[in-house]
């Protein structure tokens, strides 16, 4: 009984999970969260927050629910709200319905709400059950834990280079250093992200789109102290997505000029790092930042505590050249003794490259 119990919970919380999933990069500053709510063994109402100002994910299971919602479970990856914002709290909506039981996937990380929404549950008599596929919740999360725990967004580092560590030939050139099934990938990851990095060199270089070729382009953000850009770079058709260009005060100003016209938002930051780029971000309510540049600028990220987490692609190809650029500049790392070290590693292949995915240990 429990077992077939526990299997059920189980079962339900994935489903949540997979309608939170739809919603993947647009629900910023919001978590992802899904809901189902069950009566008898069936179904008979699910929802999903699809992005902020809209309704919780337990509003549309129990609107999806109506009456049949009285003494049935309902299952959601994250702790109900307890508070009052543009919408009544969902404990409340759950406590009204008449709901018997609750499964919760996760406890709310921010500090000044944690465990309130069970605790109203419970006092209302509902037995709430917590902590049902909690890893998969957290990781589906894991920005939004992130942003609430160090008031910052969540740091991606993707890169992807050869299988002797080159991200670039020695003459800069670089596309394609994978397959399309991984360049598929991280037109995936880009609809996941709220922003996407470059420094002022991939610019010139690569002339990059960044796009997600989905639905959801991030914001696409280009860092560069000279703002020696050409005026005609991909990055600057804003009609396809936004971009926001960082730059120091007195950098060329005809250049600025030419990128405002465009559409492009020019804002001036000095001295311009990382840190700083990430707290604007932060304010404007991103999640997650995806870090696409090249050594110079990702070794500054790592420095600034920007980056949590890395993926590498690795292509099974040899460039050589003792020039040629590397996926992480200069840290000022002497002995291998420093070096960073990264966590809760998973690797797999993606066509003929293989992705490998770590967490950068106490960042
Ligand atoms: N395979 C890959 O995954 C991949 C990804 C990206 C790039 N690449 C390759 O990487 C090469 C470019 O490498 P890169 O390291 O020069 O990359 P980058 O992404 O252009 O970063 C360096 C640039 O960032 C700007 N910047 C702004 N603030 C900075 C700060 N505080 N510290 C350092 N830089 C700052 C500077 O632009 P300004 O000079 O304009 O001031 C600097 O030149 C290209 O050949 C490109 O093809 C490969
Ligand atoms: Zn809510």
């Amino acid at each position: 009984m429990i077992n077939d119990r526990t299997h059920t919970d189980r079962a339900m919380m994935q489903r949540c999970l997979d309608l939170a999933r739809r919603a993947l990069g647009r629900t910023a500053p919001n978590p992802l969260v899904g809901s189902v709510i069950v009566q008898e063994g069936a179904i008979v109402g699910e929802g999903f927050h699809p992005a902020a100002g809209q309704p919780h994910a337990e509003v549309f299971a129990l609107r999806a629910a109506g009456d049949r919602a009285r003494n049935a479970t309902l299952y959601v990856n994250l702790e109900p709200c307890n508070h009052y914002g543009r919408t009544p709290p969902c404990s409340e909506a759950i406590v009204a319905a008449g709901l018997q039981r609750v499964v919760v996937g996760m406890v709310d990380p921010d500090p000044r709400v944690a465990g309130g929404g069970i605790a109203r549950l419970r006092q209302a008599g509902i037995a709430v059950t917590v902590g049902i596929e909690e890893a998969a919740c957290r990781k589906l999360n894991e920005a939004f834990v992130h942003r609430i725990l160090h008031h910052r967004p969540f740091g991606i580092l993707k890169y992807a280079m050869t299988l002797d560590g080159k991200i670039a030939t020695t003459t800069g050139h670089s596309a394609w250093v994978t397959g399309p099934t991984a360049r598929a990938e991280v037109h995936q990851l880009r609809a996941a992200c709220d922003a996407v990095i470059v420094g002022g060199n991939t610019v010139r270089r690569d002339n990059p789109l960044l796009t997600s070729r989905q639905e959801h382009t991030p914001l696409r953000v280009v860092m560069s102290r000279s703002l020696d850009l050409p005026t005609d770079a991909q990055l600057w058709d804003t009609a396809i997505a936004p971009t926001l260009v960082f730059t120091e005060a007195k950098a060329q100003s005809d250049v600025q000029q030419a990128l405002m016209q465009q559409g492009v938002e020019v804002i001036e930051s000095t001295p311009l790092t990382p840190a700083a780029v990430m707290k604007y971000l932060y304010d404007s309510g991103c999640l997650s930042v995806l870090w696409e540049c090249g050594g110079t600028l990702a070794a500054r990220a790592i420095a600034d505590g920007a980056v949590q987490k890395v993926l590498a692609f690795i292509a099974p190809k040899i460039i050589g050249g003792s020039t040629a650029s590397s996926p992480v500049g200069d840290l000022g790392l002497m002995a291998m003794t420093e070096a960073l070290v990264l966590e809760q590693m998973e690797w797999r292949s993606i066509g003929s490259d293989l992705l490998i995915e770590g967490y950068l240990q106490n960042l």
